[in-house]
């Protein structure tokens, strides 16, 4: 009986913790697919800019996982809010750790970009305008950034392809302009994101 109310109590507090971090950081932990992830990693150039590969709001680990085992030569660091993934993803690589890979709990909004060479982030639409002056402020001319399902509200972006998952979702990667245009989010932004996703935007 006290084991039942235990495991109960245990499992409301996971919950409750998942759901306020969601409510904190506007985004909830979904990972990405694997179809998704091999169909970024296909679009990104073997050889990158000179720096490290950053993924903002790293979740449960799997990208940042995978973006160490395919940039082995440079550092790769994950910053994730949220304490259960980030746990989560600190036992993964307690017990297989990744020289490249350094995992940190954070808020990606106050880590400095300027010596980034790719930034990757999966995060909901609102998150990426809040990100996308910061992203131009501190990354260098010419540094890439990768996105899936959400788009850079103004950036036009320089590749983009199609995953074969079932919301058939957008990736998108874009270089850090010379000069950042400075405008809203608005027409421009949608005639971007509409170029780019032909129109089509999943949910995640
Ligand atoms: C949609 S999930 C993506 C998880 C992982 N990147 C993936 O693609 O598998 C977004 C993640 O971003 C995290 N997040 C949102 N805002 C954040 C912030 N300001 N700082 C750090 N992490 C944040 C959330 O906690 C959530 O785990």
């Amino acid at each position: 009986m006290t084991i039942n109310i235990l495991v109960l109590a245990t499992g409301l507090s996971v919950i409750a913790l998942m759901f306020a971090f969601t409510l904190i950081s506007g985004s909830p932990p979904t990972p990405t697919s694997p179809r998704v992830r091999r169909a970024f990693l296909a679009l990104l150039p073997r050889r990158l800019p000179v720096g490290d590969v950053y993924e903002l709001g790293a979740g449960w680990g799997g990208n940042a996982i995978a973006l160490a085992a395919a940039f082995p030569d440079r550092a790769v660091k994950g910053i994730e809010l949220s304490p259960l993934p980030w746990l989560v993803t600190r036992l993964r690589l307690l017990f297989r750790p990744r020289k490249n890979l350094e995992f940190k709990r954070g808020n990606f909004m106050v880590q400095n970009l300027s010596d980034a060479a790719l930034v990757v982030c999966y995060v909901g639409g609102a998150q990426m305008v809040q990100l996308q002056p910061k992203l131009a402020a501190e990354m260098a001319p010419g540094a890439l950034v990768l996105t899936h399902t959400f788009a850079l509200p103004n950036w036009r972006p320089v590749d983009t392809v199609q995953a074969d998952d079932i919301y058939r979702s957008p990736v998108y990667l874009y270089e850090v302009p010379i000069n950042e245009p400075d405008q809203p989010s608005g027409a421009v932004a949608s005639a971007n994101q509409d170029a780019a996703a032909g129109g089509s935007e999943a949910d995640s």
